[in-house]
């Protein structure tokens, strides 16, 4: 079945981690019930997130999180169809940035928001391996 999947960045607004894990609580209970799944790799400079599922769900749930005034700077980088879940198991995976990804310093410049596709889909990729640190 084709699924709809977007990848956006964007920085935090205020962050800590009673507000992440309200995000995370909250996001959870939405996705498991809009049938999307995903994963958000965070810190307190920067949020990735991938959605995937069916395009009228992620669309609206899209659509709100860009509404949400915890975090500026959204900027979406993939919106397309997929053939497979890259998270069938996580209504929404919480991981950490790595030091791999970027640096704090290329991050404040703005890198995430430059990145093309293959780029953020393979930090997803890469961060789903258990020996990566
Ligand atoms: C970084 C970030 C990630 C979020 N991820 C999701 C998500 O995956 N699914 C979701 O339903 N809401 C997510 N939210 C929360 C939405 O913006 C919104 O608050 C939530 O869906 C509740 O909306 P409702 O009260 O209209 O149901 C996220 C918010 C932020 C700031």
């Amino acid at each position: 079945m084709s699924m709809q999947q977007l990848i956006y960045a964007s920085r935090p607004f205020g962050y800590d981690s009673s507000i992440l894990a309200n995000i995370l609580s909250v996001a959870r209970l939405r996705n498991a019930q809009n049938d999307i799944t995903g994963a958000l790799i965070c810190r307190q400079d920067i949020y990735l997130q991938l959605l995937e599922g069916p395009e009228g769900q992620v669309e609206s749930t899209f659509d709100k999180i860009s509404e949400d005034d915890r975090h500026i700077e959204l900027t979406l980088l993939v919106r397309c169809h997929v053939e497979d879940r890259l998270f069938p198991q996580w209504a929404m995976k919480h991981d950490p940035a790595r030091s791999w990804m970027w640096s704090p310093k290329e991050i404040q410049e703005g890198v995430q928001f430059r990145a093309s596709a293959q780029a953020v889909r393979s930090i997803f990729l890469r961060s789903t391996d258990p020996t990566e640190l």
